[in-house]
């Protein structure tokens, strides 16, 4: 230990530490400086950058000793008195903050950057902030705000398709948004959580007294023995998932212990000291492996390994492709992928007493606050009164935090401790803990057959999909349920067979990630869309024009769209771009001369069901009116970067009849809002938009009978109301009532009045061939690449992306587009680099996802094509933003290379090495 003396954010303080301390856990430990944030711990990920005498360094990896005498600046120091500064200014109104895990970083390299050039350019910004991932954003808004810094802005009225600036982009960008691991009790405990090192193995555990006897800094230790029902998973069957393993692991990284303690103390213990006997087993590596292994099953209960069947069945699919003109086949290969938040799950539980009741309540990141609480009541075999969960922030999550994580084991070592150590237990994962622990996209093995007639009119899809489902089932059956839906496209298809299979194996557990499968089938059949057009010699454009399903369209589960189909004005949007696009690539490859670049232009479509698939699909909003006049949104609908937090209010404003600043909020807590459901399946939009705007009118509809008008629909549409601290005033007809709000009795949470709104989806279930109604609605998009390869190296460039989507109404254009371009940096990095090997890529160094160099300008198109059962006209469009990219690189790749007709990019990510032996093949 030694005493240092640095200046931070204009103050002098003194540190007493070890000078190897690094800076990221200083600032954030012995200042309170949580607003830079540790995402990978090692340098890679940008999220902990602050200026040392005004150049930016990675504060995870800087010694307390290298900053002595030094001036320090984080993100807390860019707003001293409170009023936001131009760069954070234009971040907040740019959109250039989603989940906000990154913004504190970006901030700071851009602080750097504009010291040194006020005006940068595009490529200066890039240089800059190119050592700072962001997950959610796509950059696009990032170096738009970075550009914008110091220029003036609209004031926005807040209704419904205004670009209102996030409501909780304040906290996001001045540091003071509290994430998961931003918060604990000051005498929390730590919990260390030690993992399987193989895949598959049998293991006893030996003398835990004496190891706790030797390592006196282990205050108490959980093991399957203390979790009282030990299994959990995201349905009710199979609840398959071990909290702590029991004698047997089935994944690398699957939790066996726990040691309560101090971080730093626990740190110290070798793993080598960990009494743990392994028998190592053979583990069951693929798909295939797992679908042949006669009699060697992961789960007893699931014969063939296989957890889940999925099928839609319509005509005759045999007949229809050997009597087709022209047919398409092809074999596809997608890895596992992972979800890479750069916020890794974090968060502690504490036993309070309540009413003299013990009660668990859990600070966490979590994408479904009603869900963790389900799961922890069961493993603790508590009714689901005791269990109080609060979300953090989160900092991202695309699916990965729908599962819980820490959640189960928190619970049960805090519940375990309640009575000795009396403590709150506090875990926060380490990046690579993080990445071998949690789920990832399945990885999928693909065949399919396409087949049309002689005008190109689609007549039939085969198509039949093993997705590798890991060591557990998370969400497995969902994609093996929602693939066969999706999988004929966006496309009238009188003849569909398609044939699912989700398959257990030893590998990392695959869940819930941005499309539930439906990007790795789009992949397949997207490609196989330009074999045929190819063959029929149609543009390809063109060719998916024809085929696009319209309003009066059935679809392979014998639904009729009857509105809000919007495919075929995407293409038209896009039709200019894409013939200047084949002009501009047959120039630029008519002119290369013996260059090595090939251009190419692709294109791909997509639609998505929203919501659910079938099963119940229900969210409920409250809203109150208080006396001071302003209004609570009890908002269960939880904010992961996408926007909830300034959506819903939007929308129930609007529905109330009020401006959008009269509207506060309580967000997630499960004590305080009601079930909204989870926030994934792109669903929030839609669904909780329902619901909120269901509670606006119900709100309206008391407060018009409340100054004596008794909500008749000519009174209802045209009264106006107006708030002041203490006054309601409605005016109507030219007559105008007031209330006395500080006369009414209140509720327990200071509401005087309080308006409810519920939503679920009408579906019908489908039956053994897949026939029903799975969705009550459907978005829709294509999407345009342009890409330059290098056929010397195998790399690809993209340049471009025309995207254009029909999101039914976009309630908020700014969040719409920062879901599309965020959606499309993830699709290409699906596309080109994102593979996670378990054991080789589990950190974010080794697994690349796409920097800022590595978007290119996107182009987006809205669509407005409003769907009569959402608000407003409202759909979702989270997941569709991604899951046209990788195909239509893909597309454009083939676009390049002059591939015809059966040659495809067949494996996903087409990493340099493999795209190169692609492309030699093709020249032997
Ligand atoms: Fe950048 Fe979420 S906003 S990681």
């Amino acid at each position: 230990m030694s005493d240092f003396k640095l200046r931070v954010n204009g103050g002098d303080h003194a540190v007493s530490a070890s000078p190897a301390k690094r800076l990221a856990y200083v600032l954030r430990e012995d200042l309170g400086l949580t607003g830079t944030k540790i995402g990978c711990d090692a340098g890679d990920c940008g999220a902990c950058t602050v200026l040392l005498d005004d150049a930016q360094v990675c504060a995870c990896i800087t010694p307390l000793g290298a900053c002595a005498g030094r001036t320090v600046t984080t993100v807390e120091g860019l707003s001293g008195d409170g009023v936001l500064n131009a760069l954070q200014r234009a971040f907040v109104e740019q959109g250039a903050a989603q989940c906000g895990i990154c913004t504190p970083g970006m901030l700071m390299a851009a602080t750097a950057l504009l010291k040194a050039v006020p005006q940068p350019t595009e490529a200066q910004i890039e240089d800059a902030l190119g050592g700072v991932l962001c997950r959610c954003t796509g950059y696009r808004k990032i170096i738009a705000a970075v550009r914008r810094v110091g220029l003036a802005f609209e004031s926005i009225d807040g209704g419904i398709g205004s670009r209102l600036p996030r409501l909780d982009g304040r906290p996001k960008v001045t540091g003071t948004e509290k994430f998961g691991a931003d918060f604990a009790p000051a005498d929390c405990l730590d919990l260390r959580i030690i993992r399987s090192p193989h895949p598959r193995a049998r293991f006893s555990i030996g003398d835990l007294a004496a190891f706790k006897a030797a390592y006196p800094q282990v205050l108490d230790i959980i093991t399957a023995a203390d979790v009282p029902e030990n299994s959990f998973a995201v349905f009710p069957t199979p609840k398959d998932q071990p909290v702590l393993a029991d004698g047997h692991v089935r994944f690398r990284g699957e939790a066996v212990l726990g040691l309560i303690g101090l971080r730093d103390a626990l740190a110290q213990i070798p793993l080598t000291a960990i009494p743990l006997q392994w028998q190592v087993e053979t583990p069951l590596e693929t798909s295939e492996a797992a679908l042949t292994a006669t009699g060697d099953l992961l789960h007893d209960f699931a014969p063939e390994n296989v957890l889940c069947r999925g099928r839609v069945n319509r005509g005759d699919v045999g007949a229809a492709l050997k009597a087709a003109q022209f047919t398409a086949t092809g074999n596809f290969t997608t890895n596992h992928v992972e979800h890479a938040y750069i916020e890794p799950e974090a968060g502690y539980a504490e036993i309070v007493q309540q009413d003299g009741t013990e009660r668990v309540r859990l600070f966490v990141a979590t994408q479904t606050p009603v869900m963790d609480k389900e799961e922890v009541a069961r493993v603790l075999k508590l009714p689901l009164s005791q269990v109080h969960i609060v979300p953090s922030a989160i900092g991202g999550g695309f699916g990965g935090k729908l599962d819980v994580a820490i959640q189960p084991l928190v619970a049960v070592a805090a519940w375990k401790i309640r009575h000795t150590l009396k403590r709150a237990v506090r875990l926060v994962y380490t990046r690579p803990e993080s990445m071998v622990s949690t789920t990832k996209r399945h990885p999928a093995r693909i065949r399919a057959s396409l087949g049309c007639d002689a005008q190109g009119l689609l007549t039939a899809v085969d198509f039949a999909g093993d997705f590798n489902t890991g060591a557990y089932a998370s969400w497995g059956s969902t994609v093996a349920n929602r693939v066969p839906v999706h999988a004929s496209g966006p496309y009238v298809v009188p003849h569909v067979r398609a044939l699912t299979r989700a398959v257990y194996t030893n590998n990392s557990i695959a869940g819930a990630f941005r499309g539930f499968g439906v990007p790795q089938a789009c992949i397949a059949t997207e490609q196989l869309m330009d074999d045929l057009a190819m063959q029929c010699g149609i543009d390809p454009l063109e060719f998916r024009y024809r085929n696009a399903i319209r309003a009066g369209d059935q679809t392979a589960t014998g639904q009729t769209l009857h509105a809000s189909a919007g495919l075929d004005q995407c293409l038209d949007a896009l039709r200019p771009a894409w013939d200047k696009a084949i002009q501009a690539c047959a120039m630029k490859n008519g002119s290369g001369g013996a260059s090595s670049k090939r251009y190419g232009a692709g294109i791909a479509c997509m639609w998505y069901g929203i919501g659910n698939t079938v099963i119940a699909n229900p969210s409920t909003m409250t809203m109150g009116l208080r006396k001071n006049g302003r209004f609570m949104l009890y908002n269960g609908a939880q904010e992961i970067g996408q926007g909830t937090y300034t959506i819903m209010p939007q929308i129930a404003a609007a529905a109330l009849g009020v401006p959008v600043e009269l509207i506060d909020q309580v967000h997630g807590d499960t004590d305080l809002t009601e079930d909204a459901g989870k926030s994934s399946a792109s669903r929030q939009t839609f669904v909780s938009g329902n619901a909120a705007k269901a509670a606006g009118e119900d709100l309206r509809r008391q407060l018009l009978r409340l100054v004596g008008w008794d909500g008749g629909l000519d009174e209802d549409a045209s009264a106006a109301l107006a708030l002041s601290a203490g006054k309601l005033q409605v005016s109507l007809n030219g007559q105008i009532r007031t209330v006395d709000l500080t006369a009414l009795d209140q509720n327990e949470r200071g509401d005087v009045a309080l308006g409810r709104g519920y939503f679920s989806p009408a579906t019908v279930p489908l039956d053994a061939n897949g026939q029903g109604v799975p969705y009550a609605t459907y978005g829709f998009a294509a999407q345009i690449a342009e890409v330059e390869v290098d056929i010397q190296l195998g790399t690809v460039k993209v340049l471009h992306i025309h995207a254009a989507h029909d999101v039914g109404r976009a309630i908020n254009p700014t969040l719409v587009e920062g879901q599309i371009e965020g959606g499309i940096a993830q699709g290409l990095g699906l596309a080109l680099m994102e593979e996670y090997i378990s054991g080789k890529t589990d950190n974010l160094h080794d697994y690349l996802i796409p920097s800022i160099g590595d978007i290119p300008p996107i182009t987006t198109h809205l669509i407005e094509d409003p769907e009569p059962v959402a608000p407003f006209g409202a759909k979702g469009v989270g997941e569709p933003a991604l899951i046209p990219t990788a195909p239509a690189i893909f597309n454009a790749i083939r676009h390049a290379l002059s591939w015809g007709p059966g040659r495809h990019v067949s494996t996903a990510p087409a990493t340099p090495d493999r795209l190169y032996q692609a492309i030699c093949k093709k020249t032997r």
